[in-house]
């Protein structure tokens, strides 16, 4: 009886928590993966040494592979280009194969080669002064990419296979990573940072293939919503990075074994195109990465406040009503959303009448109490005659097309639907322009942001694994299966567009994607997609969202406290004080949940997360100033620590603590009752964390055993560091406009602490298209504080009204943590109160605490 009872729990539990394997397949049911997988090495090319064309002084060689086993011959087109890169192309002597576009940040910058020199059995070629190098062996080919003379990247020719049927055109190679000990990459999967070994282990390879899956599993190779094709190798030497630039399904093996670190790439069909990042570290190769495929511009600062949604708020009184809530109750806000309910039948750009009669008043309350609203637009278009959007579309000619030519038709939240063809740029303008005040009718400036959502795009048909057909058309000729990886990317184009176009280009978009490829971050912010709410995926949240900031699509956050389920109290208030920490902050739940607005909870609950919330606040100048960083230099807003600590073999697997910036680590707790957790604390014997949850001083040497309560998740400020912060708890950002500025500095052993900051007018893009800004670099010495405008030209002064400065009394020593002492300044040594001191905007201002 009780083994029944289990039996019927572990069952129900499953049930709960699986994927629908009978609709996704695994390798064993996709044809080219089968095949591609199992297929030994063998050195099937050989270049052929009279066909090298490319000499010093050009920028691409040229070569043919002769194909020693019947399969065509090859066209191998290699390029130098700026930063440590170079692309290589493998293809068809005369391919036909679909050349992606979209993808790329504008034409990579092009390097000629400095030397070209070719040998009896190998042809070498260097760039930038012989620092890179490339060495094409003969037979049996290969390629050896080197940084230095250090050996970062090979590219195995006995792994390359390149053929064709009927229906696809499959291809593979592997690259081999000589000097790393670890892989990270290929977002978007719900599983661990450190990419796992998926040869000879009985799991698949990782799936590149954009999917809408419900309960999707957490330490699963299973495709997600997005696709990110890019694979980091990672040592203590040197770390390098080779990204496939494809948007066809792939499936990635990872081998990861006897000190040889691989990763062959298969993939169904278009053109074998990657690009080899020589990095030699994280930082370089990440913003090598970012050179290539772009970065986010900076956000409006009123997205990185705190975000409340739900499936759905079923009416606009409803609406009101959780605004209220929060106000009420004094929890910071900033925008509420709008799922699909708020339309008239699912239909976009449309309202209910019946639920939300007043939209425009709605918009004026939500207003008046300095707030946004967010409404979700999906990529399927109700197939209606009389429904403006769908006729304007159908007789443009802009959806997606069966094969035989008709327009596609399938299920999805309206019934049957049609699916934009964005890429068709007729069509993206199009959907653009119904973003326009005018055609999408009695919506306002309150809606500040748009959701795309479904757009993997998913298509409720279990027989075509959820989407479009491999082999619907678009824009005339495409295959599906040539783009199914961009279609969430170019819906974001569009509504980035529209959302442009509406307000004259004055305010900077905010989009929401699920679906998104490389690139993506140009256009949207991206979210984890329907986890559940359960421990695992507090965690999973967190590794995703690391590898996406490593990808470059840093502005990624995930459904607190879990979209599926209902929370347990003390799982909602970790998810609460945890998700305060990921750059986009946002509370989701599906239809069937219970309703879990903070202010409905607990007195405890409540404090706790309005706690939680405050804690985002206060470091919102922060947070500001790393996106300012990320648009400008590329870098991720949160990091896991081996990229701040490249050379610490220990820290290559932590994946549940953050740096936020260089500056903070934050140790979320996804596991329940525990009293105290194990922190990594990284940067040897010099480095100090000053507790701002705790007294615990720790060094940077390694493992603690830290006390937690129930009231805060522990989080840490870099000795030598400044944080700026405003810690006045107002209702939304936009009352925090005018606050003045604290900044914590937390100083080094010679009392020294570095710090920059940002500001802006927190909309529009000035920032980019002139020097309307102010960057400024914060220096204290002793008691001298040194206030340095880095450039700009803006009259952003930065007021502070507060300095606190922490001072280590005692190190940590034999296990014992240390202590600190805190001295708040609020005026300089000759008495003026610090927030009257203006800051020059030109030239350095110095003043002394008292
Ligand atoms: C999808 C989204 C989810 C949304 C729902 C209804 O499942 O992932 O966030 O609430 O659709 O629009």
């Amino acid at each position: 009886m009780i083994m029944r009872l289990l039996f019927i729990i572990f069952w129900a539990a499953t049930l709960t928590y699986c994927a629908d394997h009978g609709t996704f397949k695994d390798c064993s049911r996709v044809d080219f993966c089968t095949n591609l997988r199992s297929r030994e090495p063998s050195d099937n090319y050989a270049v052929d040494p009279s066909s090298i064309s490319g000499s010093s002084d050009s920028d691409t060689l040229t070569a043919t592979l002769k194909s020693n086993n019947g399969d065509s011959d090859l066209t191998i087109t290699l390029t130098g280009l700026q930063q440590n890169t170079f692309r290589l192309k493998i293809t068809e002597v005369d391919s036909t194969q679909y050349e992606l576009q979209d993808v790329l940040d504008g034409d990579p910058e092009i390097l000629n080669f400095d030397n070209v020199e070719v040998g009896d059995a190998s042809v070498t070629v260097t760039t930038s002064s012989g620092s890179n190098s490339a060495i094409i062996t003969f037979s049996p080919f290969n390629i050896e990419f080197s940084k230095d003379g250090v050996s970062e990247v090979v590219f195995n020719g006995d792994r390359l296979a390149v053929t064709r049927n009927d229906v696809n055109a499959p291809f593979s190679f592997a690259v081999t990573y000589p000097q790393a000990l670890q892989l990270y990459g290929v977002h978007e999967h719900c599983d661990t940072l450190a990419l796992r070994n998926t040869a000879d282990s009985g799991t698949d390879p990782y799936r590149l293939k954009n999917s809408d899956v419900a309960y999707y599993e957490t330490n699963s190779p299973m495709a997600l919503y997005g696709a990110v094709p890019i694979i980091y190798g990672h040592g203590s030497t040197a770390t390098a990075g080779v990204f496939l630039h494809n948007a066809a399904e792939q499936w990635i093996e990872i081998s990861n074994q006897d000190g040889d670190s691989q990763a062959y790439f298969m993939a169904e069909i278009g053109t074998l195109d990657i690009f080899v990042l020589l990095g030699p570290t994280p930082t370089e190769v990440v913003r090598q990465y970012t050179a290539l495929t772009g970065t986010a511009h900076l956000p409006q600062l009123w997205t990185l406040g705190y975000h409340q949604s739900r499936y759905s708020y079923d009416t606009q009184e409803d609406v009101e009503n959780v605004i209220s809530g929060f106000d009420t109750n004094d929890f910071q806000l900033d925008a509420i959303w709008l799922d699909i309910d708020y339309t008239d039948s699912y239909k976009y750009f449309t309202w209910n009448p019946d639920t939300f009669g007043d939209p425009v008043g709605l918009q004026e309350t939500i207003a008046s109490t300095n707030k946004k609203l967010v409404t979700v637009i999906d990529p399927h278009i109700k197939v209606e005659s009389g429904y403006n959007v769908y006729d304007g579309a159908l007789n443009d000619d802009l959806f997606v097309k069966n094969a035989n030519g008709s327009v596609f038709e399938g299920p999805c939240w309206p019934g049957i639907s049609s699916y934009m063809d964005f890429l068709k740029p007729e069509a993206r303008d199009y959907y653009a322009s119904m973003y326009s005040y005018d055609n999408f009718q009695s919506s306002t400036s309150t809606i500040a942001g748009i959701w795309n959502d479904m757009n993997e795009p998913s298509v409720f048909d279990n027989s075509l694994e959820m989407t479009l057909p491999a082999d619907s058309l678009h824009n005339g000729s495409v295959r599906h299966r040539e783009i199914h990886n961009i279609y969430g990317l170019l819906h974001t184009m569009a509504t980035h567009q529209g959302l442009l176009n509406r307000d004259n280009g004055e305010r900077r978009p905010f989009v929401l994607t699920r679906s998104h490829f490389a690139g993506s971050q140009r256009y949207a912010a991206i979210w984890t997609g329907d986890n559940t709410a359960d421990w695992p995926y507090l965690l999973a949240s967190f590794q995703e969202c690391l590898n996406a900031n490593l990808l470059g699509i840093v502005f990624c956050g995930a459904d607190v406290a879990g979209f599926f389920n209902n929370p347990t109290e003390e799982l909602y208030q970790r998810w609460y004080q945890a998700g305060a920490w990921l750059p986009f902050f946002r509370a989701h739940s599906n239809k069937d949940t219970s309703r879990r607005e903070p202010y409905l909870m607990s007195e405890e609950t409540q404090n706790i997360v309005r706690n939680a919330i405050r804690t985002r606040y206060r470091h919102i100048p922060q947070w500001y100033t790393l996106f300012y960083e990320h648009t400008r230099f590329g870098d991720p807003i949160i990091r896991p620590l081996f990229y701040q600590y490249p050379e610490d073999t220990n820290v290559y697997s932590i994946d549940n603590q953050i740096l936020v910036g260089r500056d903070i680590l934050v140790r979320p707790i996804t596991e329940p009752g525990v009293e105290f957790v194990d922190i990594y604390f990284p940067g040897g014997e010099t480095e100090v964390w000053i507790p701002m949850t705790s007294n615990d001083v720790q060094r940077g040497t390694g493992w603690a055993s830290v006390n937690i309560s129930n009231q805060a998740i522990p989080y840490y400020y870099r000795r030598g560091g400044a944080v700026v912060r405003k810690n006045l708890a107002r209702a939304n950002t936009a009352e925090m406009v005018n606050d003045p500025y604290r900044v914590y500095w937390t100083v080094d052993w010679d009392s020294h602490a570095q710090g920059t900051v940002y500001l802006d007018d927190g909309v529009s893009f000035k920032y980019r298209d002139s020097t309307d800004y102010n960057y400024y670099n914060l220096d204290i010495n002793g008691d001298d504080v040194t206030v340095t405008p880095i450039d700009g030209d803006g009259n952003y002064e930065f007021v502070m009204a507060e300095m606190v400065r922490r001072d280590i009394v005692t190190l940590p020593k034999n296990d014992k943590p240390g202590t600190f002492k805190e001295t708040i300044f609020t005026r300089d040594a000759n008495g003026t109160l610090l927030k009257d001191i203006k800051v020059h905007l030109k030239e350095k201002t110095v003043f002394k605490l008292k």
